[in-house]
């Protein structure tokens, strides 16, 4: 053999060798980055819609509720997307002769809806349910960022399956009291904010999880308690007025988001983070 392949070739055959390993280790680096990339993700992107419809305005701007558009959200998988009915509550009486919303009168003359471009579409191996993280807890902000803040909706989290374990592993460090869902300027409690926390021990008009009422003052002041309530979404208020009767709610102090968390797991029986991570979860 010697005789035929001299020494050179040996070497070179080596060095092919090596280099064809780094090639393949240096396409699986890259297809592994590209695929947590936001070109894969889609995450932060803003497609083209029929109608330039903004969050910020209508939601921080006019202050309406989520679920004023989106009805669904608390009873079923989906958050559900408006028809042109709810637009047109206003805008046959607000910028009517708005080019803007040319497509909103015509689609409502039509009878016909408006083709909204997705924003998010997990793949439909993944089974996700809106409603059971509303009830249990987790703020529409947790998953969509400040939404109140958007001129245009994107992405704001990758929603890949890592991203859905890292919570369903710890879930405790993302919940809130249910009467704060929809709030998107909610932050955990602190020791120079501390929160007080309590349940009616009533069934709110949620299928899930009790009601937990957290306010931001002593409850031992009369007047805190009836501010904090005034608060609440209008979906609450029910609910809330028959925890306002003189039961006995117990109030307990929070200063930080762990022990928050660690009450709010049981108080809503979430399940063990094992039992949440297995794979018949979100594969069905
Ligand atoms: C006046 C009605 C209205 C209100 C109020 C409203 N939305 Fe929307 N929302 C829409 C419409 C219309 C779309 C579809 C167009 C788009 O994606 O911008 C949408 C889209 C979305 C999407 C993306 C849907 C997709 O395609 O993946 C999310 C997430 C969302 N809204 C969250 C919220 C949250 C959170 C709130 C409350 C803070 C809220 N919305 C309040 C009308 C509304
Ligand atoms: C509660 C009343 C109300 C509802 C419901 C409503 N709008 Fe509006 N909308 C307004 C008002 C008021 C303005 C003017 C906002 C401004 O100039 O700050 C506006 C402005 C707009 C504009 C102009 C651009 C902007 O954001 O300023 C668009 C586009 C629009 N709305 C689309 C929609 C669509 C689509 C829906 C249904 C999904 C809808 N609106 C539902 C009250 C409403
Ligand atoms: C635990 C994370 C999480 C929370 C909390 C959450 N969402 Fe979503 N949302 C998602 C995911 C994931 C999708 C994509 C679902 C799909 O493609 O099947 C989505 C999709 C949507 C859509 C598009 C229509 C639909 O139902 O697929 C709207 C609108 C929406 N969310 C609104 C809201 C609102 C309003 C809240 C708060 C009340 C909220 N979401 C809370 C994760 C969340
Ligand atoms: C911020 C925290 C958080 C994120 C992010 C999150 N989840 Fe959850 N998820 C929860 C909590 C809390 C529960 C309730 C667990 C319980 O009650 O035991 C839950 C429950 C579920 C359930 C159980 C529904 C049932 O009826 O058994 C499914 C399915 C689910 N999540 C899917 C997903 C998927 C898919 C994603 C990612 C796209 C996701 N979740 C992201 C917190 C989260
Ligand atoms: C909390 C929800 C959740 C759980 C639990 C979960 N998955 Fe997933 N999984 C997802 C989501 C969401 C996607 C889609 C991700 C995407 O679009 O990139 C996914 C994607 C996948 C894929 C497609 C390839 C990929 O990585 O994108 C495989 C394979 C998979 N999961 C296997 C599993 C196995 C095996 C388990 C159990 C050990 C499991 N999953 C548990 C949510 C979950």
């Amino acid at each position: 053999m010697a005789q035929i392949f001299d020494r050179s070739s040996n070497a070179l055959a080596r060095m092919s060798l090596i280099l064809t390993g780094l090639i393949v280790i240096a396409l699986g680096v890259t297809l592994d980055q590209l695929q947590r990339s936001p070109w894969v993700t889609r995450q932060g992107q803003r497609p083209d819609q029929p109608v330039p419809f903004s969050h910020k305005h209508h939601v921080q701007g006019l202050g309406l509720q989520c679920q004023y558009c989106h009805i669904s959200v608390e009873k079923s998988s989906y958050a559900g997307i408006p028809p042109t009915k709810t637009c047109m509550n206003c805008h046959s009486q607000i910028w009517t002769n708005a080019n803007l919303l040319l497509p909103v009168r015509t689609s409502w003359a039509m009878g016909n809806s408006i083709t909204w471009t997705k924003v998010h579409d997990l793949p439909d191996y993944a089974y996700f349910n809106h409603s059971i993280h509303v009830n249990k807890g987790v703020g529409c902000a947790t998953c969509h960022g400040r939404v109140d803040q958007m001129p245009l909706m994107y992405q704001q989290s990758t929603l890949q399956m890592e991203w859905c374990l890292n919570c369903h592993r710890n879930p405790g460090r993302n919940l809130r009291p249910t009467t704060e869902v929809y709030n998107m300027a909610w932050q955990s409690p602190t020791t120079e904010k501390p929160i007080w926390c309590g349940t009616s021990g009533l069934k709110a008009g949620v299928p899930t999880a009790q009601t937990v009422n957290c306010i931001a003052a002593e409850p031992t002041q009369a007047g805190a308690q009836v501010a904090s309530l005034e608060m609440l979404p209008t979906s609450q208020h029910a609910a809330a007025d028959t925890a306002m009767v003189p039961v006995s709610l117990s109030y307990t102090r929070f200063t930080s988001q762990d022990a928050l968390g660690k009450y709010l797991i049981q108080q809503y029986n979430i399940r063990t983070p094992r039992e949440l991570s297995s794979c018949e979860v979100c594969h069905r």
